[in-house]
């Protein structure tokens, strides 16, 4: 058995890069963005860090929350990500954020510089430097939010399944994050206390949507995030074999109103 493939910082850059068009297409992102902020109780006036800002999903909230006087800088390794929250802040009249294209290993601002720092769906591919990083960029007293996907509720992934068996049987090559996708409440914890914050709170929720077809998952969720690496990695020809048998077997999941797929969420708050 072949040693995986580590999803480094190149291929996190050209598969976003890829997917950024598509990227908004995952519904829950949006939401979990805004429950973050919330639950933050970010203050007017703050100046946040949004690390991984992708599309923007945290940055748009917060920009909202600290208001004119406040301000937000979201850094991502992908300038097409980027480029689109970019787009998405001038379109909603957000003038109080920066888009800056920066590997969060190596955050070139200098210590103490942020009220909050955030990461939505990001720590999977950080290094401990990364956090380190965070840490030394976040002000003493200041807080620290993430969310991550929860690996202690029980829900159907049949979906991602099917997918992950047929990438072993195309030998697509088995692609391991930096550190795992999932994780427990305990553990994401520990990943911040591990770095120098003191945990303060840590909520969970899932959240669900029923897609009408396989098709549309497929589209919406499979090629929108890193999973596409798996797709991408195939000649052309094998591309559309392993699409066509992925939608066939698929069919093993429907239930009578489509397919139901959760995800849940650990939203955890800590402070330094
Ligand atoms: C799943 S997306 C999350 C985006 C956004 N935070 C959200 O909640 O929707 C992960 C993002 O992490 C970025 N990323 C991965 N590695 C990175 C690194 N080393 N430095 C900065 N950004 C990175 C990717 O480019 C991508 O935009």
């Amino acid at each position: 058995m072949p040693d995986p493939i580590v999803f480094n910082k190149q291929m996190a850059e050209e598969t976003y890069d890829a997917a950024a068009s598509s990227y908004d297409s995952i519904w829950f992102f949006k939401d979990c963005g805004q429950r973050l902020i919330d639950l933050l109780d970010v203050h007017p006036r703050a100046k946040v860090l949004d690390v991984a800002t992708g599309t923007g999903m945290v940055l748009m909230p917060a920009a909202r929350r600290v208001g004119p006087n406040g301000h937000v800088t979201g850094i991502d390794i992908s300038h097409n990500m980027l480029q689109q929250a970019g787009r998405a802040a001038m379109a909603s009249g957000l003038r109080n954020t920066d888009f800056l294209r920066m590997d969060a290993e190596h955050l070139q601002f200098p210590d103490a510089s942020f009220d909050v720092v955030t990461c939505g769906f990001g720590i999977m591919f950080f290094s401990p430097a990364a956090f380190g990083e965070m840490y030394r960029v976040c002000k003493p007293a200041g807080l620290i939010g993430v969310t991550v996907y929860d690996k202690t509720v029980a829900v159907d992934w049949r979906l991602l399944q099917i997918f992950n068996a047929l990438a072993k049987e195309y030998k697509v090559g088995e692609f391991a994050l930096p550190r795992p996708a999932l994780l427990s409440p305990e553990e994401t914890e520990a990943l911040l206390a591990g770095c120098g914050f003191n945990p303060r709170e840590t909520y969970r929720e899932t959240r669900e949507r029923v897609f009408a077809n396989a098709e549309e998952y497929w589209d919406k969720i499979i090629l929108s995030n890193w999973s596409r690496v798996f797709v991408t990695n195939l000649d052309e020809a094998a591309r559309v074999r392993f699409k066509e048998d992925y939608l066939k077997r698929s069919m093993t999941a429907m239930q009578p109103d489509g397919f139901h797929v959760s995800f849940p969420i650990i939203y955890s708050i800590a402070q330094k």
